[in-house]
């Protein structure tokens, strides 16, 4: 399918999808938000990739937020809806394969929530990071409330969604908001490196890997260590462990298929 916001390209295992409005540096419209969704539905279903990578177009920015010129005009139930279940947060969050963000530049508001779906953030030494929704008068809606506390503790996120203020990527690495900080001609490199390394595991392990650790979260340590030991059971049942632990036996590089 073509889009008229993002472009979807494949390497390999992994696909790059890249918001493409740089001249508004790259905000997340409603547009953005349907055809996200609409991609990440196609990319679900297709085997032939095993890893996403997110990313903004241009040098500026990853994703400069909402796109705030949408707000004028919503109401509680319009915006209530923007935001629901199917939205570009949430698919990307249920999405079943690892994903990674590249953090091109200004990770702003729902860009910085989106980058917070994400599985791993990595980004640029000049990128910025901010939750400035209160400078407009409002409060985080794409998740920053809950997934900020969880990465970097309630003290620094409650700073950053009442100040509005930007942390630069030294800091941002320091709170552990991002894994890894590269110079800017390094990011690309580095992260399909990343991507690339984790596409030649075993797809349903990386699945359940990414459902194991998202539910520590989401629940306490016994509805989690039973979580963990269910899903890796379940891992005893596919062909992949039977090459996995050949491949070991054998001194040999696993060729795994994902069933
Ligand atoms: N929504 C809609 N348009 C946006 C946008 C957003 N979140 N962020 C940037 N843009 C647009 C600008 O309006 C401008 O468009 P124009 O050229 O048609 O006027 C273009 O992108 C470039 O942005 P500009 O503000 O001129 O760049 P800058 O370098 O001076 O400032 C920022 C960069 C990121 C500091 C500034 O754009 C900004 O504060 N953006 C809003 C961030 C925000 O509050 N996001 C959270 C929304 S809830």
């Amino acid at each position: 399918m073509s889009y008229e916001t993002i472009t979807v390209e494949k390497s390999g295992k992994v696909a790059v999808l890249t918001i493409n409005r740089p001249d508004k540096l790259n905000a997340l419209s409603s547009k953005v938000h349907a055809e996200g969704v609409a991609a990440l539905d196609e990319l679900r279903v297709d085997d032939s990739v095993r890893v996403l990578v997110i990313t903004g177009a241009g040098e500026k920015a990853f994703i400069a937020g909402a796109d705030i010129s949408e707000f004028e005009g919503q109401t509680p139930v319009t915006q209530r809806n923007a935001f629901h279940e199917r939205s570009f947060f949430n698919s990307i969050d249920t999405f079943p394969k690892p994903v990674i963000a590249m953090v091109n530049g200004f990770c702003l508001g729902g860009g910085n929530e989106l980058a917070m779906a994400c599985d791993i953030r990595m980004a640029s030494e000049n990128a910025r990071f901010s939750q400035p929704e209160i400078n407009l008068g409002i409060m985080c809606g794409g998740g920053g409330t809950q997934r900020l506390p969880r990465l970097i503790g309630e003290g620094r996120a409650m700073e950053m969604a009442l100040t509005g203020d930007m942390i630069d990527a030294a800091t941002a690495e320091r709170f552990g908001l991002v894994n890894h900080i590269y110079p800017s001609d390094q990011l690309e490199v580095e992260t399909m490196k990343l991507a690339e390394k984790i596409a030649e595991k075993a797809p349903i392990a990386l699945q359940l890997s990414k459902e194991a650790v998202k539910f520590a979260s989401r629940s306490n340590l016994d509805e989690g260590l039973r979580r963990e030991v269910d899903l890796f059971a379940i891992c005893f049942s596919t062909e992949d462990k039977k090459e996995g632990v050949s491949a070991f036996l054998e001194k040999r590089k696993p060729e795994f298929k994902g069933k």
